[in-house]
């Protein structure tokens, strides 16, 4: 069996920055009631006339994350792009991917939704793919374009999310390298579908009229239902990780949540007894991203020198499905 490694990392927020003052505007809402509930600060929103749609930003951060890789768009034998709303419904967008980034060796691309917990999801995916000897190079990309599914009406949901992108790209590994994913867990729980939704403008429900003028185009969520199962679901599965790996979290340099929002981050961190030190946190600037989330905060850690070579990582998702995963690895 081969060994996987993180072998280059990106990301990419749109320019345009909306603060808590500029949503309070909006909505009934205050800087205060924000940063008290959530610790969110500002976030990003994507601009069409800039292609910040999924593929457009996803290209930044996967053409950032193929040269610190020290490889070629073409070395890429497969992509697995992470979007809880894509480009468009078919082609998928992996395949828009290819396309801006120039691809031209007819790689596979494949689009995986499994909300927030996508790109862990994508990730274990990959690490089986390179662990069987499938493909050597691949390319893991997680990006949202949440305000295109955020209700700008509803302060209750519009206050949590950004847009942005993060991606991997997955190698595999030397012999004589230690880096390597130990391990993964995920999970699906269908009892709670509704707790996080966008049921229409799918095909049991196509976008109409009706809707429009009601505005149940967007999504809609019970933040309480969702913040129990995540901070419980989350830190369940890491310690999973961490006894089946015979591991404890003082083996662990860091841990990268999903950045959903601070309490959540910071309960999570409570349940699992990690000194909060060890978390890293950027939910401040960015709001709620999505599965873009986890790679653009590893990035951000792996460019400013926190993250360093040899050091053990672990990450967890949680999102609508409800989806949830951890991962466990060497950088
Ligand atoms: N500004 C001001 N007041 C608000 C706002 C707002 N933006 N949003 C809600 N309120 C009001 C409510 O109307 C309510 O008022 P009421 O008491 O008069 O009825 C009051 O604040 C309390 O509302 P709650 O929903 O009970 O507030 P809560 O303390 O649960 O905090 C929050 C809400 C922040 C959404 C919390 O439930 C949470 O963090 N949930 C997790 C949700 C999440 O992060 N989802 C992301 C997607 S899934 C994922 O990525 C893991």
């Amino acid at each position: 069996m081969y060994q996987s490694k993180i072998t280059g990392t990106g990301k990419y927020h749109p320019e345009k920055v909306l603060t808590n003052d500029d949503l309070s505007k909006m909505v009934d809402t205050s800087d205060e009631w924000i940063i008290q509930r959530t610790g969110i600060k500002e976030r990003r929103q994507s601009d069409l006339t800039k292609d910040e749609f999924p593929s457009g930003m996803a290209y930044h951060s996967a053409k950032e994350a193929i040269e610190n890789a020290l490889l070629k768009p073409n070395d890429i034998e497969i992509i697995v792009f992470s979007a809880s709303l894509p480009d468009m419904l078919f082609p998928n967008t992996a395949s828009c991917l290819q396309d801006k980034l120039g691809i031209t060796n007819k790689c596979a691309c494949i689009d995986v939704n499994a909300a927030c917990t996508g790109w862990v999801y994508g990730m274990t995916m990959a690490n089986s793919l390179i662990q069987t000897g499938v493909y050597k190079n691949i390319l893991v990309v997680g990006t949202e374009m949440t305000s295109t599914f955020n209700n700008w009406e509803d302060r209750s949901t519009c206050v949590l999310f950004g847009d942005g992108s993060g991606s991997v790209v997955l190698s595999r590994a030397d012999d004589n390298d230690t880096a390597k994913i130990y391990d993964s867990v995920l999970s699906s729980d269908s009892s709670k579908l509704d707790a996080l939704i966008l049921p229409n403008g799918g095909s049991k429900s196509p976008v109409t009229a009706e809707i429009l003028e009601k505005r149940e185009q967007y999504m809609s969520m019970d933040g309480q239902v969702i913040f129990k199962n995540a901070v419980k679901t989350m830190s369940s599965h890491c310690a999973t990780l961490l006894k089946r790996n015979n591991l404890t979290l003082d083996d662990i340099d860091w841990f990268i949540p999903h950045q959903a929002n601070l309490r959540i981050i910071e309960t999570t961190g409570q349940l699992l007894k990690c000194p909060p030190e060890k978390v890293i946190v950027n939910v401040e600037k960015y709001a709620n991203t999505s599965s873009a989330s986890i790679p653009a905060a590893l990035h951000e850690a792996v460019i400013d020198g926190r993250i360093k070579r040899g050091q053990k990582l672990l990450f967890a998702a949680f999102g609508a499905g409800l989806t949830s995963g951890a991962m466990l690895l060497e950088f």
